[in-house]
C-alpha cells in the first residue's frame, strides 16, 4: 500500500452545516485559508472528549495549550506545567482528532534554557504525543530555536503581545502595543518570526488596530485571543467559550461565554444528589433484573436471634 494518499477523507456527522466530506486540515491548508480570506476556526482542548467535540464542531486546529496549568490542574498561572503533563493532555486530545491540526504548546521551562533542548522537546511532543506543530512565546529571540525546529520537520506558531509565561517581567496580564515604540517593536518580532519560518503567529492582548496592520503585513496567518476580530483567526481557551469557570472568575472583556456551563452542571450534579436522596435514582427501569422465577425463589434469610 503506498503511503503517498490523500488524507483520510471525514465522513463522520460533523458540523451538520458541512455536509460534503472534509478535509484533514494541515500547515499549508491554513495558509492557504489566509489567501482566501476564509477564516481559521480554534479552540484549546486538553482531553480526548473535549477534542473530539472541538473536531466534530469542524474546528480547523486544536491548541492543547499551557493554559491547562489553570484551567485543568488549578495553577495561579501556567508556568508551573510540566512537559510530562503536557504530553498527557496532547496524546488524550490526539486521541479525540481526526480532522483538526493538532498543536502542542511548548511549556515554561522547556525551550529557555537553550535551542537544543527546545528542539528535543518539541520532537517528544510530536513522537510520543501526534502534535502536529508546536506553539511557544516570545519574539525575535526564539527566531534561532524557530529556524532549528523547522529545519527538523516541526512546524512553529508563534506568540506575541501578552504572553502569559512572561506574566513576571510584564507585571501581570495586560494589554501590550499599546505606545508606538511597543507597536514598531512588536511588528519587528513578528517579522523575525516569519522571517525564521514560523507559519502562523497567535497576537493576545492587543488593539485591534495593532492586530490588524500586522495581519495586513504578514504572509502567514495571525490568530487572535483579545486582539480583535481583524486576524486571520480566532482562538478560545475551552474553559471561557463553555462558561465552566466558578462564578468567582471574572472573564476578561474579549471572552464570548457560549454556554452557561457551571450553572448547567451545577442544576445537573444538584438534581443528582436530590435524586439519590429523595430515593428518587435509579429507578425500576434503570435497575437489573432477575428472571421471574428466580426473583421469586429468593427469599431473605432469617434474622439470627439476638
Ligand atoms: O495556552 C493557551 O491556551 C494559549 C492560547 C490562549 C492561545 O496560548
Amino acid at each position: 500500500m503506498s503511503i503517498w494518499r490523500e488524507h483520510a477523507q471525514d465522513t463522520s456527522p460533523g458540523n451538520p452545516t458541512q455536509s460534503s466530506p472534509r478535509k484533514k486540515v494541515t500547515v499549508p491548508s491554513l495558509l492557504l485559508k489566509k489567501q482566501s480570506g476564509e477564516k481559521i476556526t480554534s479552540v484549546t482542548a486538553y482531553d480526548c472528549p473535549s477534542a473530539r467535540l472541538a473536531d466534530a464542531a469542524g474546528m480547523d486546529f486544536v491548541l492543547v495549550g499551557d493554559t491547562l496549568a489553570m484551567v485543568m490542574l488549578g495553577h495561579e498561572s501556567t508556568l508551573a506545567v510540566t512537559m510530562e503533563e503536557m504530553l498527557v493532555f496532547t496524546r488524550a486530545a490526539r486521541r479525540g482528532l481526526n480532522r483538526a491540526l493538532l498543536i502542542a504548546d511548548l511549556p515554561f521551562g522547556s525551550y529557555q534554557v537553550d535551542a537544543r533542548e527546545g528542539v528535543c522537546n518539541a520532537l517528544r511532543f510530536v513522537k510520543e504525543a501526534g502534535a502536529e506543530a508546536v506553539k511557544l512565546e516570545g519574539g525575535g529571540g526564539r527566531a534561532d530555536l524557530v529556524r532549528r525546529l523547522v529545519e527538523a520537520e516541526i512546524p512553529v506558531m508563534g506568540h506575541l503581545g501578552l504572553t502569559p509565561q512572561a506574566m513576571n517581567r510584564m507585571g501581570g496580564y495586560r494589554v501590550q502595543a499599546r505606545s508606538a515604540e511597543a507597536i514598531e517593536r512588536i511588528r519587528e518580532e513578528a517579522h523575525l518570526l516569519v522571517g525564521a519560518g514560523c507559519f502562523a503567529i497567535v497576537l493576545e492582548g492587543v488593539p485591534r488596530e495593532v492586530a490588524a496592520l500586522l495581519t495586513r503585513e504578514l504572509p502567514i496567518p495571525t490568530i487572535g485571543i483579545g486582539a480583535g476580530p481583524d486576524c486571520d483567526g480566532q482562538i478560545l481557551v475551552w474553559h471561557d467559550l463553555l462558561g465552566l469557570h466558578p462564578e468567582s472568575h471574572a472573564a476578561p472583556k474579549f471572552v464570548r461565554t457560549y454556554l452557561p456551563g457551571r450553572r448547567l452542571i451545577d442544576e445537573a450534579l444538584n438534581q443528582y444528589r436530590c435524586d439519590v436522596e429523595a430515593s428518587l435514582f435509579p429507578s425500576d427501569v434503570e435497575s437489573y433484573h432477575l428472571p421471574r422465577e428466580l426473583r421469586e425463589s429468593l427469599q431473605p434469610a432469617p434474622v439470627a436471634a439476638q
